[in-house]
């Protein structure tokens, strides 16, 4: 993986630049809360991948910055509106925003992130561009309420899940993957091949998220393990273990959750089942597959740096241990 990462370390701090420069020109109220968020680490996957994508099909004006970080600010948009949504207290190894500022200094501050990255992607003169960031938006936002919707009346079901993945995690990726292609190209058939590499790696994305969220620690992950259990969310590794269970069991558990009295030692003591059970190990293998697919696209790419580098990063998805 030493092509990615030394790609990766070229291109990151112009990433970090921009969106530094694009935070400081906010308005008092949400300034400190975008550099807070915007600043914070974070892997930059989204905006390496539309940078990625946009030399892979020989993109050679250099002006891939500005909308690859419209995708970080987009992804950063989701995290501010994500946490208060969630509850959760921390982010990046740091106090979440809405802790740290304010829940309405935060939602105001997402909402300015997502105006940020459309006037940023307005500006190419790229109709596509347009078209592209709202669906994926929308597909984001679609994807958080339906699983607010499932997490109030969990069920077992893996339909519903995939559904899940794809709106809030995959569809963004993809975006990130078609924006690329389609600031180097009006091909429409090279942005599905960018689209269909970003929507597999997407979900294979969150499909390790969720296999690390039940065993990963705190000070490795962030944020502490087992959250996805303790906040109700149906991810595959629940999913396995409640199959796992004898049927009157797996009831009481879903009705546990449902009404989310769940005790402290019982989440703990799931969460032990879940490893002990290999249903992490076991989620990481479904993820597999979707790489796979992933890896499929890149063969009809030409022969690039670029190519080699995405093919890295789509293995190093599947291997992640944070
Ligand atoms: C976190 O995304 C939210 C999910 C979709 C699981 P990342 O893991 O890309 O977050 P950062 O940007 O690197 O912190
Ligand atoms: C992350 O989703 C936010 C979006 C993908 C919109 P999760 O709630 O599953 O992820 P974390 O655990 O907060 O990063
Ligand atoms: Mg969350
Ligand atoms: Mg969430």
């Amino acid at each position: 993986m030493n092509e990615m990462r030394a790609y990766f370390a070229r291109e990151i701090p112009g990433i970090n630049a921009f969106l530094a420069a694009e935070a400081d020109k906010l308005d008092g109220l949400v300034r400190d809360v975008a550099r807070h968020v915007l600043l914070s680490g974070g892997k930059r996957i989204r905006p390496m991948l539309t940078i990625l994508f946009a030399r892979a099909y020989g993109h050679s004006k250099d002006d891939q910055l500005g909308i690859s970080c419209a995708l970080e600010m987009l992804h950063t948009a989701t995290l501010l509106h994500d946490d208060v949504l969630d509850q959760a207290e921390t982010r990046r190894g740091q106090t979440s925003a809405h802790v740290a500022f304010g829940v309405t200094e935060t939602i105001l501050a997402g909402d300015i992130l997502l105006a940020l990255a459309n006037k940023i992607g307005a500006d190419y003169d790229i109709p596509r561009l347009n078209g592209l960031l709202a669906r994926g938006i929308m597909a984001t936002a679609e994807g958080e309420i339906l699983e607010l919707a499932h997490t109030a009346r969990p069920t077992v079901d893996r339909q519903t899940y995939l559904d899940i993945i794809i709106g809030k995690t995959a569809k963004l990726i993809e975006t990130a993957c078609r924006c690329g292609a389609a600031l180097a190209s009006r091909d429409r058939t090279l942005e599905d091949q960018a689209g269909n590499f970003g929507l597999n790696l997407g979900i294979a994305f969150q499909l390790v998220d969720d296999a690390l969220d039940y065993t990963i620690s705190e000070s490795e992950m962030g944020k502490p393990a087992g959250g996805d259990l303790r906040e109700g969310k149906m991810t595959l590794p629940l999913i396995l273990y409640l199959e796992s269970l004898p049927e009157v069991e797996a009831r009481e558990l879903l009705a546990g959750l449902r009404e989310k009295r769940l005790t402290e030692a019982e989440a703990g003591r799931i969460v032990a089942q879940v490893r002990e059970k290999g249903l992490a190990e076991q989620t990481r293998e479904a993820a597999r597959g979707y790489i796979d697919a992933a890896l499929r696209e890149l063969d009809a790419l030409p022969a690039s740096p670029e190519r080699v580098v995405l093919a890295q990063a789509a293995e190093y998805v599947l291997t992640r241990r944070k």
